[in-house]
């Protein structure tokens, strides 16, 4: 049987997309299907952790034994967070947006006879950020998606957002990151060193992600 590595810990783990309505029937989102986190949180849940998942709309079914709370916006997904800041590890999948409209329309928006319409947007509440600096004793793992400056950025994340570790993926390439069935990551410690995963299937490397996690948590 697997090593219960996690056996008695509480695990929250944040997946997929956030949706920011516009008006009753649009909204801004990413091309975020939650499989990175999915993989994850079942890696996890194996090896006998407490698991939450604080999911955005995604297609995946929750795997087993893993408490799934559905969420749409980052604000609601932010309120599900701070829930559950007595988790001894957070791991950060999900691609929250980063900007919100700033008002939602009641009703629909109707079209302006050929006239541009803009859509005002306000930057959302940084749910990593939030709890980097209210962490207690949570080990914090946040990801970082870019697609230029990959390294440069991620390590300004680890510090800004007081994170243990950052797992950064390049989502430029379509073949690996978002939405794609395999992923290519660089994990990066608060503590120095970093642990490199080449491109694999997004379930094998969310066992490898959790392996290193565990080992660097406890050193
Ligand atoms: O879901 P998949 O299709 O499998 O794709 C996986 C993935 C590419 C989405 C995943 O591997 C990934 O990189 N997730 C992070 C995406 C992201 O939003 O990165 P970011 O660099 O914008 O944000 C950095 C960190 O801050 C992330 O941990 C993010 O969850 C967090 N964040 C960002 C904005 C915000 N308002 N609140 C946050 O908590």
């Amino acid at each position: 049987s697997m090593e219960q590595s996690l056996a008695g810990k509480k695990v929250l783990i944040t997946a997929g997309p956030t949706q920011e309505a516009i008006d009753p029937i649009r909204y801004l989102t990413n091309h975020s299907s939650g499989k990175m986190g999915y993989a994850i949180a079942e890696a996890a849940a194996a090896r006998g952790a407490d698991v939450v998942l604080v999911s955005g709309p995604v297609s995946l079914p929750a795997p087993g034994n893993v408490t799934r709370i559905d969420v749409e916006s980052t604000r609601d997904m932010f309120e599900a967070v701070k829930d559950h800041m007595d988790a001894d590890l957070g791991i950060f999948t999900a691609a929250v947006s980063d900007f919100t409209p700033r008002e939602v329309h009641g009703s629909k928006m109707k079209k302006q006879d050929g006239r541009e319409v803009s859509i005002e947007l306000k930057e959302t509440q940084d749910i990593l950020q939030y709890v980097g600096a209210h962490k207690g004793g949570m080990f914090v793992v946040g990801f970082a998606a870019e697609t230029d400056n990959v390294r440069e950025y991620a390590a300004g994340k680890l510090k800004k957002k007081n994170a243990d570790c950052i797992v950064m993926n390049d989502v430029s390439n379509k073949e690996i990151g978002m939405n794609s069935d395999e992923n290519e990551v660089v994990m990066l410690f608060k503590n120095g060193g970093e642990q490199a995963y080449p491109r694999m299937d997004k379930q094998t490397l969310g066992i490898q992600i959790i392996e290193t996690i565990v080992k660097r948590w406890n050193d």
